[in-house]
């Protein structure tokens, strides 16, 4: 085995031994609940159990192309609670800042939309943000850009904007991922990269979308799978180098940066 144990100090001496140093951090909205931003699919607190009062034919729908051209409304009603701006990145986030700083990161995957890791200064080229993000937006018939600036004042009034564009008028969406959408290509040009990794290490994600939910897998089986989530997810606990680090991610964060002597300098990368 690669690990002395299946623990978090062991993999913090891992790291510091220096045979960790291409990690993939895969992540999902877990990582920014604690920035206030709600998750998908937890019980009460997620987005997908509070969405009857937009009166969608399912929770999912609010993310579904087709229902969006009919009725754009509730996306709208929604982007205006998630539209980045208004929240602060997590000590996980800050976290994976700090492993990008000490050239430790080889990438990160993030389901996210919320642009919490660049806020948090990880460097956009080791970001692959698979599901989008709020940072660009356009038509989705003739797929022209649509302004930032008129972009955020529609999200404020949580109205659907229409492109710009003479003798089109298609509804405007930002450029994140809708269920029956590609994923980005970035995604498919980096989805050899986790079976380059030495550590792996997946947070704050149900792992219930694909084929996001399919990058743990990649990894080498040799390679140990850290895992920081309330709950136990995808196949983590089948490898024999696999760590369950259950409960807050930003808790079991704080550990392992204790372990590697790194809490100091994570604490006020965060604070920064
Ligand atoms: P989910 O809501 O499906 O899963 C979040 C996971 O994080 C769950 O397993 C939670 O238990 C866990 N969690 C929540 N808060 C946590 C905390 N503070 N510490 C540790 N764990 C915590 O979110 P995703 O997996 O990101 O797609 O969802 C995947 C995709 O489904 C999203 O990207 C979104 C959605 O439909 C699009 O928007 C296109």
């Amino acid at each position: 085995d690669t690990l002395s144990d299946r623990s978090i100090s062991a993999v913090a001496d891992l790291i510091k031994s220096g045979r960790a140093k291409r990690i993939v951090v895969m992540t999902g909205a877990g990582i920014s609940t604690a920035a206030g931003i709600p998750d998908f699919r937890s019980p009460k607190t997620g987005l997908y159990h509070n969405l009857a009062r937009l009166d969608l034919p399912h929770p999912e729908a609010v993310f579904e192309i087709d229902f969006f051209r009919n009725n754009p409304r509730p996306f709208y009603v929604l982007a205006k609670e998630l539209y980045p701006g208004n929240f602060h990145p997590t000590i996980s986030h800050a976290f994976v800042a700090l492993l990008a700083k000490r050239k430790l990161l080889r990438m990160l995957f993030t389901q996210n939309i919320d642009c919490l890791e660049r806020a948090a200064g990880v460097p956009p080229e080791l970001i692959v943000e698979a599901h989008g993000s709020f940072a660009t937006q356009r038509c989705i018939d003739c797929k022209n850009p649509f302004p930032d600036a008129e972009m955020r004042k529609c999200v404020e009034s949580a109205s659907a904007p229409n492109c710009f564009h003479k003798g089109c008028g298609g509804l405007v969406k930002p450029d994140i991922v809708f269920f029956g959408e590609q994923l980005p290509s970035t995604f498919f040009d980096n989805a050899t990269v986790p079976q380059e990794a030495d550590l792996v290490i997946v947070a704050g994600t149900s792992l219930m979308v694909h084929p996001f939910a399919g990058l743990p897998r990649l990894a080498r089986d040799s390679v140990p799978r850290v895992l920081f989530n309330m709950e136990r997810v995808g196949d983590f606990g089948t490898r024999a180098d696999d760590v369950l680090c259950l409960g807050e991610c930003d808790d079991g964060i704080r550990k392992l940066a204790d372990d590697l002597g790194w809490r100091d300098e994570l604490e006020k990368m965060w604070v920064d």
